[in-house]
């Protein structure tokens, strides 16, 4: 009988392992360069893309080995993105996963080279992966993508962009930024395993990332509000504090709320069109709009 919590664990321990494997392989001089890496790369989170990474390739029946690789490249490049988004330049946070940030517990110099060398790591791996003919190629291609200029570092950049004071904003801009700095590396995962499977219900996967990036911005930009740093162990109300340009400055907290639970509607209805078992992506958009981590 399927379980989703079971599942959950399942697919995050398959991750975990895959993980810890290159982590151990990882020798540093000086060690502190490695030490920094794996403090941020195995300290917990949600693993939340490999786990999608993982369910769609299952939902296509890929072989798991397959795409272990990319969802490692995509947490390193997801990592990276956490250490420099809490830098003081950024979102200056003390906080991450229930520990100091990354400048916290090794300074700022080396945490933004742990995010640079895990940046490069995963790009390592996509070129190995690459070599192995065309369609690893065009997934490695589309990771770059997602991460680069016209993908997160854009939404990042945005994101402080907006977050000027005295900055006129809209609905559209909103979107631009979640598109961007969440949505991107939410995509990538679910268009990945379509790659790898021969483009097999390509447009229903994009359509299906893309939605499940902005549902997932739109809960986290609501508990920056409601939650609490037990739960999500990072600090809240940072948002307000630093000017962002969220869900609930432009709708007001009811209004994001019920907006959050349109958009999870929506992803399910996109579930239809896809071919295969989706029971566990049908309940995952569910664990997205009510999680409290
Ligand atoms: C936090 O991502 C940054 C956002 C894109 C909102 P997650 O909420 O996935 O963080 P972890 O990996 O679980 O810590
Ligand atoms: C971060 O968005 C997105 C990336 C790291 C690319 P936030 O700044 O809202 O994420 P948190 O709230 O610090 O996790
Ligand atoms: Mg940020
Ligand atoms: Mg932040
Ligand atoms: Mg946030």
């Amino acid at each position: 009988m399927y379980d989703f919590n079971l599942r959950y664990n399942e697919y995050l321990s398959e991750f975990e392992q895959y993980a810890n494997a290159y982590a151990q392989k990882l020798k540093t001089k000086p060690e502190i360069l490695g030490e920094s890496m794996r403090y941020s790369l195995l300290n917990g989170g949600k693993r939340i893309r490999p786990v999608l990474a993982l369910a769609c390739a299952d939902t296509l029946k890929l072989p798991k080995t397959e795409i272990l690789p990319f969802a490692l490249a995509l947490e390193m490049i997801h990592c990276y993105s956490l250490i420099h988004d809490d830098l003081p330049a950024m979102d200056n946070d003390d906080f991450r996963r229930g520990k100091p940030s990354n400048h916290k517990a090794f300074g700022e110099a080396n945490a933004i080279l742990a995010g640079d060398a895990l940046l490069n790591e995963a790009y390592a791996i996509c070129f190995e992966q690459s070599m192995k003919g065309e369609k690893y190629a065009q997934a490695s291609k589309f990771l770059n993508e997602c991460a680069g200029v016209y993908g997160m570092i854009a939404g990042q950049s945005a994101d402080l962009y907006f977050s000027q004071q005295g900055k006129e904003v809209s609905e559209e801009d909103l979107f631009y930024v979640y598109e961007h700095k969440t949505g991107k590396l939410l995509l990538a995962p679910v268009a990945i395993a379509s790659i790898l499977s021969d483009n097999k219900c390509y447009l229903a996967f994009e359509r299906f990332g893309k939605l499940l990036g902005r549902l997932f911005q739109m809960t986290d930009d609501i508990l920056d509000v409601t939650g609490d740093f037990q739960n999500l162990g990072k600090s809240i109300g940072k948002d307000e504090e630093e000017n962002k340009l969220t869900c609930v400055r432009l709708y007001g907290l009811e209004g994001a709320k019920v907006r959050s639970e349109t958009c999870a509607k929506d992803c399910l209805a996109v579930l239809e069109g896809i071919d295969g078992d989706t029971d566990f992506l049908r309940d995952l958009i569910d664990y997205i709009l009510k999680r409290r981590k």
